[in-house]
């Protein structure tokens, strides 16, 4: 299930996100920004955990409405199950499938992920990152 995120899955997120992003996390003071300036732009994936019979945080995506991807992270437990896909995907059902988003260049599996979602690179960002270059990449057209 995806639905908008609430302050008690913060904790999960900042889990996920020192896992995904171990260089460089967010803060919780980031996702607290984004939560109150972008409320509707701030998505968890809920993952139903049969035997605990809880439900357990598998990702998150922000983006701005106009359909720019600010982060995504999954689970590392979670991952190739099609969430990351499908968290993308609510981003698409609102913006008739426009997107972009800075990719690290050494992000592979991200570049992979992306273009499998009909995302192709659009130009270099050089030193985004500081220490390295961005690419941009991006998707137009019908979901
Ligand atoms: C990128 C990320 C969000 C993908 O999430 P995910 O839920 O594992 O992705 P999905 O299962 O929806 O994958 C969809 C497709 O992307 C591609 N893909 C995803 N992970 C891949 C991997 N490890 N290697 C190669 N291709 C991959 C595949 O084409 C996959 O389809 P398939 O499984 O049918 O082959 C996840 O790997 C992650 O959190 N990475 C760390 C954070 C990050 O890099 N975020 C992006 C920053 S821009």
């Amino acid at each position: 299930m995806i639905r908008k995120f609430r302050i008690l899955d913060l904790d999960a997120i900042l889990r996920i996100e020192k896992k995904a992003f171990p260089k460089s996390p967010y803060s919780r003071f980031t996702f607290l920004y984004y939560a109150s300036a972008y409320r509707d732009n701030f998505l968890v994936y809920v993952q139903e955990d049969m035997r605990k019979g809880l439900n357990k945080i598998g990702g998150y995506i922000i983006f701005y409405p106009e359909g720019h991807i600010v982060s995504i992270a999954v689970h590392p437990a979670y991952r190739r199950r099609g969430i990351g896909a499908e968290l993308v995907g609510e981003v698409l059902k609102r913006t008739k499938g426009n997107a972009s988003v800075e990719v690290r260049e050494s992000n592979e599996i991200a570049k992979e992920f992306y273009t499998h979602l009909g995302f192709s690179m659009q130009s270099i960002i050089q030193k985004y990152y500081g220490d390295e270059d961005a690419l941009l990449m991006i998707r137009r057209g019908s979901v």
